[in-house]
């Protein structure tokens, strides 16, 4: 598994850690930055993993910031990309399971390391459940991209 991992500088500590997990458990991570904690603007790393996953050059991408919000708000705007703020590890299974997502996005202020650590966890872990009313909602999805 390939996974794209950015942060802007709200989520640049948090990032850090998740990176330092994924190579614990030798999955391949390849980071975007940001790599301090100066400001930076959250749509600008946002773009480039979400154009990366939509590419296919990876299969999963992982956005931190303050609240996972302007994260997903930007990268949902590639098409393709279905990027999913995950608040508990329910969100991030169903996300998953039900959406399909292909890009998590963390909320670093908002929760503890062991709960983000989790989130991780599970969204990687879990598969898309196949099925005909999920493939349905999903191709619907998709056409709004294609007007
Ligand atoms: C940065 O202060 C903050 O606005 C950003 O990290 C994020 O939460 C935006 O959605």
């Amino acid at each position: 598994m390939k996974v794209a991992i950015g942060s802007d500088h709200a989520g640049f500590s948090v990032k850090n850690r998740i990176m330092k997990y994924l190579k614990s458990k030798s999955i391949d991570v390849q980071d975007f930055g940001t790599d301090s904690e100066e400001p930076v603007d959250y749509p600008d790393v946002a773009v480039k993993i979400a154009r990366a996953v939509a590419d296919s050059d990876f299969d999963t991408g992982i956005l931190v910031c303050g609240t996972g919000i302007g994260m997903a708000i930007t990268a949902n705007k590639i098409p393709g990309i279905r990027a999913a703020v995950c608040y508990n590890e329910e969100t991030a299974r169903l996300s998953r399971e039900h959406n399909q997502a292909n890009i998590l996005t963390l909320g670093a202020r908002q929760f503890s390391w062991p709960d983000i650590q989790r989130f991780v966890e599970v969204f990687l872990e879990t598969p898309f459940q196949n099925g005909n009313r999920h493939e349905r909602r999903i191709k619907k999805i998709h056409q709004l991209t294609q007007r």
